[in-house]
This record gives structure tokens, C-alpha cells and sequence, in this order.
């Protein structure tokens, strides 16, 4: 027996060993907290495929905002439904469109709020592609200058960071010209570099009213197979300007979050996203895991794989469970 000289159970045995040798460690601060905003006032439809988040109308989002900090959570990520939609996406960079408005009105709520946007145009087409159609196919260079402008209105309403999620080659460029010729050097562009074509992003659809009207995402979000092609993806946005690159989903593609992490060395986020969200909530409510256990694990999981900043629908739940 005493030729055991190592025992790694030594250092799990009381709960300060365990935190003293902790090697990842979750804090509020990791987190980014994704927002749906729709006109209207008093609006709070909840969102049935995600439990506990909701479409949010312009004057709950002062209250949003107050949660947030006390909670320690310094940043949100914007998404708009429009009045209305059409083929050219018009609200989405309408001056006035739900999202500036949305900015404008967490700016003022909170001035030190990280306001992040998602710059898309799924949520603004009448046939809910993420660009312009023409002959039944997303249109690439045609769609980059909306995309711009998109970002460019973002940024004039007061985001304090564009983040793309379009998967247009060169959007990362075509919005990096934009912000640095009307006076927004400074502001910062997190790209959904690593983006799939994933069935996890059901819920969101609903919640966005962004679903396709006809065919799918795959001709332009990447296949859920490829890990090199990821790593392409990521050195062209870097090449591009992004400051903060990104992986989505997350738990399905924790692989592809330590090869980014092992080869690139700009901060790394990843959104853990709606369907992942929704496979604990209805797993949790049926009796079936212990949802505050599960969602620190996954969430510690995502840090461990290389993730600084975790994108996240549990992000007020584990705030506050991390305060506990
Ligand atoms: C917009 C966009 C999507 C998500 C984030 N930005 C949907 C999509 O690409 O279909 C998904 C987020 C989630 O599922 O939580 N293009």
C-alpha cells in the first residue's frame, strides 16, 4: 500500500483543497446575455421553446439593464424583431428600427452596459436568409453592403460592439471600412467566425422569427464536420480585423474551441445557444437533471475548452447561483 506515493484523491478532499487547485473557475463576468427586443410597449411574450426568456418591448429593457448589473453580468447581445420585413431587410438599418432603438434605450439605462448587436439580416428578409436573394441563392458581395450599413447604424445608435453573424465571406472587411470611415475606429467587432449550420438553433427562430422560408443555411453556415475549415474561417475574419472571434454552437463543437484556443490568440467566445438552452430546460422541468449542477458544468465545460466569454440564455440563473 505505501508504495502509493501519488494520490491524486489527497488534493480532492475538502472543498478549500478542491477551490485552491481549481483550474477553471466561472464568474458573471464571463458572460454575455442575448436580448430579443419587438415594438411595442409593456410587451413580455414569453418564448415557449425557452423557458424564462421573452421578447422584450423597448421600456422593459431600463429594468433589464438594473438586473444585469446587480448581477454582475457586463454585456448584452441585441437582437431585433421589425415591424415589418421585405427583401432588402430594410429595418435593419433603419435609423429608427427596433435595434438603434433598443441601443439607444439600454445606453441611456446603463452607460457603462456592454451593448453588444448581432448584425444579420435573417430576422429583417421577408424569406428569412441572412442576405439578399437573387435566382434562389444568397447573393454574397451583394449582401455585404447592408450588412455594413447594419453595423454602421448599429455603432451610430451607440453599440459598443458589431458582432456579424451573416457568414458572408468578407463581412468581418466590408463592416471594418464602414465603422473606420464614419468616425467608429474604436468600436470593436466580435465575428461569428466559426459559425454551422446547426439544428440547435431551433428555439431561436422562434424566438427571432428568423426561420427560412425556402431551403436551409448550409450553402453559407458551415458543415457540422469540418474543424480545419473552422480554423480557415477564423484566420480570414482575423485577417479581416475582428478583435474577438467566435465559435457556435458551443457544446457540440467544444473540440473546435481548443483547437481555436491552441492556435490563435485573440479573445475567444462562444455562444452556447438556444437549443442547447432548451435541451436542459425541458430535461430540468421534467424531473430529469438538476439544472443548476448541469448548467455550471456546461458552462465550465465551454471556459475549459478555451472560451473567455460565454454568449448564454443561463446567464442570469448562473450569476446568481455563483453567488450563492
Ligand atoms: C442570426 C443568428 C442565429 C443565431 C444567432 N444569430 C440564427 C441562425 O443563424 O439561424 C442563433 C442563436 C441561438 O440559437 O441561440 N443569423
Amino acid at each position: 500500500m505505501n508504495e502509493l506515493r501519488t494520490r491524486l484523491r489527497r488534493l480532492r478532499r475538502t472543498e478549500a483543497l478542491r477551490r485552491l487547485v481549481r483550474e477553471t473557475r466561472l464568474s458573471p463576468e464571463d458572460f454575455v446575455y442575448p436580448l430579443f427586443v419587438v415594438h411595442g410597449s409593456g410587451v413580455r411574450n414569453a418564448i415557449p421553446s425557452m423557458p424564462g426568456q421573452a421578447q422584450l418591448s423597448i421600456d422593459q429593457l431600463p429594468a433589464e439593464a438594473r438586473e444585469l448589473r446587480a448581477l454582475g453580468i457586463p454585456a448584452v447581445l441585441l437582437f431585433g424583431i421589425p415591424a415589418s420585413k421585405d427583401e432588402q431587410a430594410s429595418e435593419a438599418y433603419a435609423p429608427d428600427g427596433i435595434v438603434q432603438q433598443a441601443v439607444r434605450a439600454l445606453k441611456q439605462a446603463d452607460p457603462a452596459l456592454l451593448v453588444i448587436t448581432d448584425v444579420c439580416l435573417c430576422e429583417y428578409t421577408s424569406h428569412g436568409h441572412c442576405g439578399i436573394v437573387r435566382d434562389g441563392d444568397v447573393d454574397n458581395d451583394a449582401t455585404l453592403p447592408l450588412l455594413a450599413r447594419t453595423a454602421l447604424s448599429h455603432a451610430q445608435a451607440g453599440a459598443g460592439m458589431v458582432a456579424p453573424s451573416a457568414m458572408m465571406d468578407g463581412q468581418v472587411a466590408a463592416i471594418r471600412q464602414a465603422l473606420d470611415e464614419n468616425g467608429f475606429a474604436q468600436t470593436p467587432i466580435m465575428a461569428y467566425a466559426a459559425k454551422y449550420a446547426s439544428a440547435f438553433y431551433g428555439p431561436f427562430r422562434e424566438a427571432a422569427e428568423s426561420a427560412p422560408q425556402f431551403g436551409d443555411r448550409r450553402g453559407y453556415q458551415m458543415d457540422p464536420a469540418n474543424v480545419r475549415e473552422a480554423l480557415r474561417e477564423i484566420e480570414a475574419d482575423i485577417a479581416e480585423g475582428a478583435d474577438i472571434v467566435m465559435v457556435k454552437p458551443a457544446l457540440a463543437y467544444l473540440d473546435v474551441l481548443a483547437r481555436a484556443r491552441q492556435r490563435f490568440d485573440l479573445p475567444l467566445a462562444a455562444y452556447n445557444v438556444s437549443g442547447e438552452y432548451a435541451m436542459i430546460k425541458a430535461a430540468a422541468a421534467n424531473g430529469w437533471l438538476d439544472e443548476k449542477r448541469v448548467v455550471l458544468e456546461v458552462l465550465t465545460a465551454i471556459k475549459r475548452a478555451g472560451a473567455d466569454i460565454v454568449i448564454t440564455y443561463h446567464a442570469k440563473d448562473a450569476a446568481r447561483w455563483l453567488k450563492e
